[in-house]
């Protein structure tokens, strides 16, 4: 007998959700433990995460592969805002280093990838408001937190409507899976490195 898990009749985006919640929750806690907003220094911390994480997806945005499957790709990209966030407190970007995502990687590990980085905006709004505690904001300092136009939700709607039209075959939708953990993976490590 075949057992369905009790998302696998949901959305791509639904699926990967359920299938990364632990991971995601346990991130959020081991981030706001580390008091990201207790100082523009533990924030900075922070923003070394995020640019190391969009590094690693950047180069994803630029892909014509992905820019005919996925919305507004290369309005998405925002390696260049937290760059800018950083420079606003006076700090380099991180050192140069391999990203954690192959820039050529086939298109499912590339979805679970991107849905990671763009779901994050939605956690994005949140920690927004909590940097404007810091008097920080969408033109100085918190750049790349700061929500779209059209409304943080929208975007994401947006996105994981065509990340679910994406035709896949049955045996991708695993690499998917196992692409969005790996991207949750190396999040984790660069808080270990950088809120230590
Ligand atoms: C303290 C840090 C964070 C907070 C407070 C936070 C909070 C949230 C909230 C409120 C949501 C929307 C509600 C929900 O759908 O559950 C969300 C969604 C999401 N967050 Fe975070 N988040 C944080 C960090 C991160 C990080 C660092 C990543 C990855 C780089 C991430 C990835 C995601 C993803 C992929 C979703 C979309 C879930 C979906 O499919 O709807 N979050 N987060």
């Amino acid at each position: 007998m075949t057992t369905l898990s009790p998302h696998a009749d949901a959305g791509r985006a639904r699926r990967l959700k359920a299938s990364t919640t632990s991971t995601h929750d346990s991130l959020d806690s081991r981030i706001m433990g580390a008091r990201i907003f207790a100082s523009r220094e533990r924030y900075a911390g922070f923003l070394r995460v995020q640019y190391r994480f969009l590094r690693d997806v950047d180069a994803l945005y630029a892909r014509a592969d992905l820019a005919a499957l996925l919305p507004d790709m290369p309005a998405r990209r925002r390696l260049g805002l937290v760059t800018r966030d950083l420079a606003d407190l006076g700090m380099a970007p991180p050192a140069e280093a391999l990203p954690a995502a192959d820039a050529g990687m086939a298109v499912p590990g590339a979805l679970g990838w991107l849905y990671v980085a763009e779901g994050s905006t939605l956690g994005a709004a949140v920690l927004y408001k909590l940097a404007g505690k810091l008097g920080l904001d969408r033109d100085f300092g918190a750049r790349h937190l700061a929500a779209h136009p059209e409304g943080v939700a929208q975007h994401w709607r947006d996105f994981a409507a065509a990340l679910d039209a994406v035709p896949l075959a049955p045996e991708q939708e695993g690499e998917v899976v196992s692409s969005a953990r790996a991207a949750f993976v190396a999040v984790r490590g660069y808080v270990e490195q950088e809120l230590a």
